[in-house]
């Protein structure tokens, strides 16, 4: 199935990706691996809620870590433009017979809350409380640096009909990878912010998180959390790389947090913001697709994810295999 084209003048307009909320068994554990060890700065804390910035984001939060019994992924969201778009919003949803409700959320005006055609929990706001830049305090600055969330990535079931999807309300294509056999798509990756990718899907069992990714300012600051990581009890917190994907051309690394939830530390993509930019098509058996330098994903990595709260997981549609580690 080809891609989706561009779409310029969407159903409503997405800004970026805003933030991602977990619920985490351990806040002390997870505050000291999001905040002690990555070095996200903590915005506010009680007994029950942990919220934290990177340090060029001006929005209140990135990262919304609430107390509770089972880990789980609560809702991705998104940043609109305007409150018009929030209307448009709710109607587009509301005309796909998909659930809309008005949620309220700390520290951020009125927000709907939905899901995507695979049940995926999405949130939608337009504003959140703005803080002071704090991105030249360079005491501040710990662990690996993070300056901002750069992405997610979910498990899709059907990767053809998420991007479809999306590309509705304005996510554009910039690299996608092809099943050979079938045409059908194994993963996309698509943008709103004009880097490679706002949100990508990666075809497995779903709807799951797969990761989220921020954004550092060299790849010395991924050796430094590496080093920093191996020598602070976090040594098999470490899945996969350092490595520089073939896809996007970025440098990365693969962690997971005390409730194993992936987090991606990312830098050096690219841009993307032209209307016309074309898409690039990668086949599922380069070897240079995962890892430019040609080192394969382990087998966690494409079976494992994180469960979105209060939704239920079906297997895929398309069947082909990547290429896995031995
Ligand atoms: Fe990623």
């Amino acid at each position: 199935m080809p891609v989706p084209a561009p779409n310029l003048y969407p159903s409503f307009n997405v800004v970026r990706l805003s933030h991602v909320c977990y619920t985490v068994r351990d806040l002390e554990a997870s505050r000291a691996f999001y905040a002690d060890t990555l070095g996200l700065q903590v915005t506010h804390e009680d007994s029950e809620m942990i919220t934290l910035r990177a340090m060029e984001e001006r929005g209140h939060h990135c990262l919304v870590l609430r107390r509770g019994e089972t880990p789980a992924v609560d809702y991705l969201a998104f940043k609109l433009y305007g409150d018009a778009d929030l209307e448009k919003a709710e109607a587009f949803f509301r005309a796909k017979g998909l659930p809309v409700e008005w949620v309220e959320r700390p520290f951020q005006s009125r927000t709907l809350r939905t899901r995507d055609i695979h049940g995926v929990p999405i949130e939608f706001y337009v504003r959140m409380d703005r803080l002071p830049p704090i991105h030249q305090h360079y005491a501040l600055y710990k662990g690996v640096k993070p300056l901002r969330i750069d992405h997610f990535n979910v498990f899709s079931t059907n990767v053809d009909e998420s991007a479809a999807f999306y590309s509705e309300f304005g996510f554009r294509v910039t690299e996608y990878t092809e099943d050979e056999e079938t045409g059908r798509l194994w993963a996309a990756w698509m943008h709103r912010k004009g880097g490679v990718h706002d949100m990508a899907f990666t075809n497995g069992r779903g709807p799951r998180l797969h990761h989220i990714a921020f954004w550092v300012p060299t790849p010395l600051n991924i050796i430094d959390l590496l080093d920093l990581m191996a020598t602070t009890g976090y040594v098999g917190n470490i899945e996969r790389g350092p490595g520089r994907h073939g896809i996007s051309n970025a440098f990365f690394l693969y962690v997971r947090d005390p409730d194993m939830h992936r987090v991606e530390i990312y830098c050096s993509d690219y841009q993307t913001v032209d209307p016309d930019h074309e898409p690039i098509r990668w086949d599922l058996k380069d070897p240079q697709r995962q890892t430019l330098w040609g080192a394969a994903a382990p087998r966690s990595w494409f079976e494992e994810g994180s469960l979105f709260a209060d939704t239920p997981v079906g297997e895929s549609v398309l069947k082909a295999t990547p290429i896995v580690a031995p």
